[in-house]
């Protein structure tokens, strides 16, 4: 075996982290050991090299940067020699640069290792020959320190892998995810806290108990409680009726879909001859009064001539009236249906999901069960996020290679066939780092949104977020030079040759913004737009381009010399540079998009220059607010925006960031930059139209005041003076940490159904200034709200296959004994024996002094189990 070090027992000191002294006659054989590894000794590495990661302290350097320890086992009967393969890993957080390469190439003393930051996250380790052999059943470990903080398994991105010259790169076995992570357990406050400030601990049992202060009060309380909630349900006690098999649908051609939906979901027929009784109506009608908005219905339940009536001005409204008609019957058993009338209209014509297939990609059966569900609850608005540094998601005809390189992520240095392995998506392209939606998948996609009354919103990332289309236009131009027309080939270059510029994005890239002061620029990105529009032709018109926009990185194009020909002040300030650069490309860009009779979206950070929207407002100009972190003073864009005319989308990241975690323990999945955590209460008490009144905490978890954000006067808050441009709110599921389908579901549901409730239906208490009696009302609705979602809604999200979070259960110690809380509705289960058996929870329990307890919820269809939690009984 290649690998079995020919030298023996001088290895002893070697062994030893840190150890300085390399022997001639070792160096000797690391040389031969460069140019004889094989493929079969790296897959020997991969299978055997045990790698574990632990986060060791953010505390110390109070949140600037945090310890983590690596520890890595020879778990194989050969000795691994460390010279000629290297190891890649990601890193959210930038790694030290005592770590990487310094410039002056200065050694640490007793260096072992060396890490280089390759681009975005990914990094390289090389092991220095001072690191010496790594014998079998020898466990060694190095510390890292990186940038921040980390206080959640899901922020070591999984998937490293070894790699050498001309072989096969590998993945190291235990950092595979799934299903043994390899990131050690988070046990102590400095490993799960941020920083000194931060006030979070993980939910204990018992605090968790408290958090599920609702009462059971049982199905019965849900019966008439629709998600999200109709502007009025009157029972009109005129009996009841039994829709059962005997029943039809009786609907006009028009509304053929919406008749067989209805049928598919209730397993009835619709009739083409009249019938006078046992029907339920399908109808068509702008005379009736209350139908004035295009997405309103009435619903009449009439026991006494056994029909069921639903009229709407617009196909949607009848679509809608039927969402709320299948959440009546399935409150009760048998197609028992109470006389009564139902009067709905949606608060906000924007009612958003923001899916983001680039991080990750997701698959088109991903999307498509996501819009089922969206329509369920009356979502009308999908978000698809299509591009970004790490990957480029939809075949556009004529620029092949967006899709071919930008579409794929795998262990190519140079770029050439894939784009850099990002996030954990490990060496090749078996991952959710891959994939992309030919655009038949994309017409598939549009066609049954459409159906299902759901526009879809297409963005394509720029100037910035761009590394994956930046890279295919790269790609694209070596080959068409190919041909030998280099006007040809430089049609879409996205870069300015003559721009030596260093910057680094948020995501660590250092090559990701399109340069504005280049032509070529413009015209891929009409290119772009225009096939995408005609994507979206006769099946589910373009209406809204969104750009992006956010995030351009400081001193991107500062030495651009096409921004220089282009602006003869251009470097004579640096205010002036971003606002020339950056507004130019706004003006072009915004002009190209509404000459096509679009409207355009973006971040809202995309129309900031100098502190001050920069385009001169119109509502066909729509600017997504996220950044609401009120201790970051810019809360009121929001409103800044409406009230200079744009029309304004609320993705606040404190309540609608779906890639957040529900609770802040180092278990759930997420990101937390916005807010530690976010659950589907939280969610639920969002006030879109009262936004100062959600100010509540800090990141930290501080309290903070609405004086303290907004001054004594209010006067760094401005009011809403347009409330009509406020068109409504959408829940972001970024995709960083979203590595699978389940993944997607857990992120969004159940706070999905809370998103719906507030963008559908505005509450009474929204406007109560008083926050103690606000909260009290808030905990009513809520009340209701979750019954009807643990007793109905999460057995509908079974049925239709979603893969929603269960949320561990609550338990509080009374003397001896224990009582256990979850969403109402749900059964849990309890362990006495380490989990191997379970028992049912029937009620309190009496336990012993010493004893620990499991605890788990079950999904409503018994299929699925939450997170364990344990209980120890002191
Ligand atoms: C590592 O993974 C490979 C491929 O899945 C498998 O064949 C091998 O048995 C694993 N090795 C160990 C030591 O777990
Ligand atoms: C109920 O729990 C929520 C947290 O889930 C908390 O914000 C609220 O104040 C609690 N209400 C009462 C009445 O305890
Ligand atoms: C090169 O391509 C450009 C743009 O497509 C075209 O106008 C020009 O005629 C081509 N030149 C040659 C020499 O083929
Ligand atoms: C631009 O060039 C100047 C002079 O070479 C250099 O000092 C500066 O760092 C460069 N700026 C960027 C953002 O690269
Ligand atoms: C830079 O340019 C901006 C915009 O024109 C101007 O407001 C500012 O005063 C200039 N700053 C300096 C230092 O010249
Ligand atoms: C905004 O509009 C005003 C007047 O309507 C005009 O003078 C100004 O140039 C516009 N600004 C931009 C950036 O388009
Ligand atoms: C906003 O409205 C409130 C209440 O009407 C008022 O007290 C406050 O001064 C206003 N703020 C600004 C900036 O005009």
């Amino acid at each position: 075996m290649l690998l079995t070090s020919p030298v023996s027992g001088d290895g002893e000191n070697q062994d030893k982290m840190g150890s300085p002294c390399v022997s001639a006659i070792t160096a000797v054989v690391l040389i031969r050991a460069v140019f004889s590894l094989t493929q079969v000794g790296l897959d020997y590495i991969g299978h055997h090299l045990d790698v574990r990661v632990k986060v060791m302290d953010n505390l110390l350097h109070d949140g600037e940067k945090h310890r983590l320890e690596i520890r890595m086992t020879n778990k194989g009967p050969f000795t691994i020699i460390t010279q000629g393969w290297q190891i890649y890993f990601h890193s959210f957080f930038m790694i030290e640069p005592d770590f990487l390469p310094s410039s002056n190439g200065h050694m640490l003393e007793n260096e072992t290792i060396k890490v280089f930051h390759v681009n975005g996250m990914l990094f390289r380790l090389e092991f220095l020959p001072t690191f010496g052999f790594l014998r079998p059943g020898i466990s060694r470990t190095i510390n890292l320190m990186a940038d921040d903080w980390a206080v959640s398994k899901t922020d070591i991105p999984g998937n490293w892998y070894v790699a050498a010259d001309k072989l096969l790169p590998r993945v190291l076995n235990t950092t595979d995810l799934d299903p043994d992570p390899f990131v050690e357990p988070f046990v102590e406050p400095n490993q799960w806290k941020r920083y000194k400030a931060d006030l979070y601990d993980p939910f204990s049992p018992s605090e968790r108990y408290e958090r599920y202060n609702t009462s059971d009060l049982g199905p019965e309380i849900a019966k008439y409680v629709v998600i999200p909630s109709p502007e009025s349900l009157t029972l009109t006690l005129d009996g009841y009726m039994t829709v059962d098999s005997t029943w039809v649908i009786a609907a006009s051609d028009q509304l053929n879909f919406e008749a067989t939906y209805l049928e598919d979901k209730l397993g009835l027929y619709t009739s083409r001859i009249p019938k006078s009784s046992k029907v339920i109506f399908l109808e068509l009608d702008d005379t009736e009064p209350g139908l004035d908005h295009d997405e309103s219905y009435v619903i009449r339940c009439i026991p006494c001539a056994n029909i069921v009536s639903i009229k709407a001005k617009r196909r949607a409204g009848v679509f809608y009236g039927v969402q709320t008609l299948l959440q009546l019957l399935a409150s009760q058993d048998d197609g028992h249906l109470d006389g009564l009338v139902v009067t709905d209209k949606p608060r906000f014509g924007y009612r958003g999901l923001h899916v983001d297939v680039a991080r990750n990609f997701q698959t088109k059966e991903d999307v498509m069960r996501t819009m089922e569900a969206m329509a369920m609850y009356k979502l009308n608005k999908l978000h698809l996020h299509l591009s970004d540094d790490e990957g480029w998601r939809l075949e556009i005809p004529g620029l092949p290679d967006l899709t071919e390189l930008g579409g794929k992520r795998c262990h190519d240095l140079i770029e050439t066939d894939c784009i850099l392995p990002q996030l954990g998506s490990g060496p090749d392209t078996s991952t959710r780092g891959s994939g992309f939606y030919t655009v038949q998948d994309y017409k598939d996609i549009l066609t049954r949104a459409a159906k299902l009354h759901i526009e879809v919103i297409p963005e394509l990332a720029m100037p910035s977020h761009a590394h994956a289309a930046i890279k295919a236009m790269e790609k694209r131009y070596r080959h068409v030079l190919k041909n030998g027309n280099v006007t040809d080939a430089n049609q879409y270059y996205l870069t300015d040759r003559n721009d030596d510029s260093i910057y680094l994005s948020v995501q660590m890239f250092n090559d990701n913004a399109i340069n504005p002061c280049i032509e070529s620029t413009y015209r891929f990105v009409k290119h772009v737009v225009r096939a995408v529009k005609a994507m979206h032709e006769g099946i589910n018109e373009l209406k809204i381009f969104h750009f992006g926009g956010n995030n351009v990185p400081d001193g991107a194009w500062a030495n651009s010399s096409s921004c220089r020909e282009l602006f003869s002040d251009y470097r004579l300030n640096e205010t002036l540079q971003e606002e020339l650069a950056k507004g130019y490309f706004l003006n072009r860009v915004s002009e190209l998009i509404l000459l096509e009779n679009l409207k355009m979206g973006g971040y809202e950070d995309a129309y900031i220059l100098n502190d001050m929207p920069y385009l001169n407002g119109t509502t066909d100009v729509i600017s997504y607010q996220y950044q609401n972190l009120w201790e970051w003073g810019r809360g009121h864009w929001a409103y800044m925006f409406a009230n200079s005319g744009y029309a304004v989308v609320l993705t606040s990241v404190t309540h609608l960031y779906f890639d957040h975690p529900y609770e802040p323990d180092p278990e759930e999945r997420g990101l937390y930059w916005g807010t530690r955590y976010t659950d589907t209460y939280k969610t639920f008490g969002f006030m879109p139209e009262n936004l100062y009144g959600n100010i509540e905490t800090k990141r930290t978890g501080e309290s903070i005041t609405i004086e303290e954000v907004c001054g004594m006067l209010y006067e760094r808050c401005v009011n809403l003076t347009k409330p009509q441009n406020l068109i409504g709110i959408q829940g972001m599921a970024w995709s960083e940490t979203i590595l699978k389908s389940e993944h997607l579901d857990y992120m969004a549901f159940p706070r999905l159904l809370a998103l719906a409730e507030r963008a559908w239906h505005k509450a009474d208490w929204e406007t109560i200034d008083n926050m103690e009696k606000r909260r009290k009302l808030i905990d009513d609705d809520w009340q209701q709200f979750s019954t009807a979602l643990g007793y109905r809604e999460l057995k509908r999200l079974d049925d239709v296959g979603v893969k929603y979070r269960v949320p561990p259960p609550g338990a509080k110690l009374d003397g001896q004994t224990v009582s256990m809380k979850s969403i109402p509705g749900l059964n849990m289960q309890y362990s006495e024996d380490a989990k191997v058996t379970w028992k049912e929870y029937l009620g309190p329990f009496y336990v012993q002094k010493g004893q620990k307890l499991h605890l788990r919820t079950l999904s409503a269809d018994g299929q699925r189990k939450s997170r364990v939690v344990d209980l120890v009984i002191p």
